[in-house]
């Protein structure tokens, strides 16, 4: 019971969705699914006097958090000094994800990922591991024990660094293969097809993962576009015959519905147009575009081709795991562009936008009968000193723009996945019985 906040896919409103708010509304929860969402007076008759209720009042109840675009392996490369992308790959990426074919090392970094993840309210998340199927078998063994969804690949990478990291077309290929054999469909898990970018796959490589999305047309694909200007002109050397960076991906079956093209920020119209076509989506990641001097998202330009756009941490070019702080920063991206980024389009982008552009907007990103009961709860006053203008805030906007600027993991009070509490924070009330 509380304040639950959540969007309706609303055609009529581009993709921005509609809200659906109550103050005091209530959520019934049976075997992980939402069987009843309404005014607490209203469903109060359908209560059983011994069912468990958690009273989550003066917080905010939303769908949890979804991050369509993260790292599990970067950690430990979160706020490493003074690089842009290609030399941060080189000097502190590479080396760290080396050490990822120790399976006693995925699974520490999975357990810490995904306690991480849940104290800041994110139920669901698209993952790269490392080329290492050990890592990929470490996340998803861990995610499933916690049922969780998840969406997670090991990443294919056959040039372009340390032999530590890299596999073959062939084996990128059997791996991949093995992987969804094993994880795909098991729980509420998915494997993503996931080569890591155009520079550290040949030709080849790219070959085979353009045959694993032919061989299964609904899988998720994800991997990295135009984030960088030096990584631009090295995918126009590797492959001069390829009209532009999109066009690598186009020639080997990898642009479609469910690829999910991390940040998308110096894209030309052609390319606008082609990831439009195929309903791909774009993934703006601004706390990592900041932070390796990447470039300004052009949220409004990508809109207006048609694009499905995303927001994620991209940990650990990123820089917090909060998806709030992530939000936070987007705006101020925006803001330099002269766009603004109101806060009940930043909550829906971060639930319902995110699980439309993840191909899961059936299941997950809404607090409505029939979705997966995967909740976070917010207190909006919890980063209380720094907050002065909560005490102002006179609409549910005025508080979600404060929350979404100045929140972080302080601001989780709950965090539910598949209806079971899997974060409380350490004052939540004690469940009771009856409203
Ligand atoms: N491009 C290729 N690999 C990566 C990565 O790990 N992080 C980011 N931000 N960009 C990439
Ligand atoms: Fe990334």
């Amino acid at each position: 019971r509380g304040r639950i906040l959540s969007f309706e896919a609303d055609p009529a409103r581009e993709g921005r969705g509609a809200l659906r708010y109550h103050s005091d509304g209530l959520i019934l929860i049976r075997d992980g699914i939402i069987r009843a969402v309404g005014p607490a007076a209203e469903l109060s008759s359908l209560l059983d006097p011994e069912t468990p209720v958690r009273n989550h009042h003066p917080h905010l109840i939303l769908p949890g958090f979804i991050d369509p675009h993260l790292h599990l392996p970067q950690t430990q490369v979160i706020a490493s000094y003074g690089a842009e992308l290609l030399e941060w790959l080189q000097k502190y990426t590479f080396p760290e994800e080396s050490r990822y074919g120790n399976p006693r090392i995925a699974s520490d970094a999975s357990r810490w990922l995904l306690d991480t993840l849940a104290m800041n309210g994110t139920t669901t998340a698209a993952v790269y591991c490392t080329s290492h199927p050990v890592s990929l078998d470490a996340f998803m063994g861990e995610s499933e024990r916690r049922g969780y969804r998840m969406i997670a690949g090991k990443v294919m990478m056959d040039r372009g660094a340390p032999q530590a990291l890299l596999d073959t077309p062939q084996r990128a290929y059997d791996e991949t293969r093995e992987a969804i054999a094993r994880w795909h469909g098991k729980g509420r898990l998915e494997v993503a097809i996931t080569p890591r970018f155009a520079p550290t796959s040949t030709e080849a490589q790219l070959e085979a993962a353009g045959s694993l999305a032919a061989d299964y047309p609904g899988l998720p694909i994800q991997t990295h576009l135009s984030e960088n200007q030096a990584e631009i002109a090295y995918v126009a050397e590797l492959f001069p015959w390829s009209a532009d960076y999109t066009a690598v991906y186009e020639r080997y079956g990898l642009v479609r519905e469910r690829a999910l093209f991390g940040h998308c920020i110096h894209l030309s119209e052609r390319e606008r147009g082609a990831l439009a076509e195929a309903k791909a989506t774009a993934v703006f990641c601004p706390t990592s575009n900041l932070f390796l001097g990447s470039g300004l998202f052009d949220r409004a330009g990508l809109r207006k081709a048609g694009i499905p756009i995303g927001i994620a941490s991209d940990i650990g070019g990123g820089t917090s795991y909060s998806m709030l702080t992530t939000a936070a920063e987007g705006y101020k991206v925006l803001a330099l562009r002269g766009e603004r980024l109101p806060a009940l389009e930043a909550f829906h982008m971060m639930t319902r936008g995110n699980a439309e552009a993840m191909g899961l907007g059936a299941v997950i990103g809404q607090i409505a009968e029939g979705f997966e009961a995967d909740i976070t709860v917010l207190d909006s006053r919890a980063t209380g000193p720094l907050c002065r203008r909560m005490d102002r805030a006179e609409t549910l906007e005025e508080e979600l723009f404060a929350l979404m600027m100045l929140g972080d993991e302080r601001s989780t009070v709950a965090t539910y996945v598949a209806g079971r509490a899997i974060y409380l924070r350490p004052e939540t009330e004690r469940i009771g019985t009856g409203l």
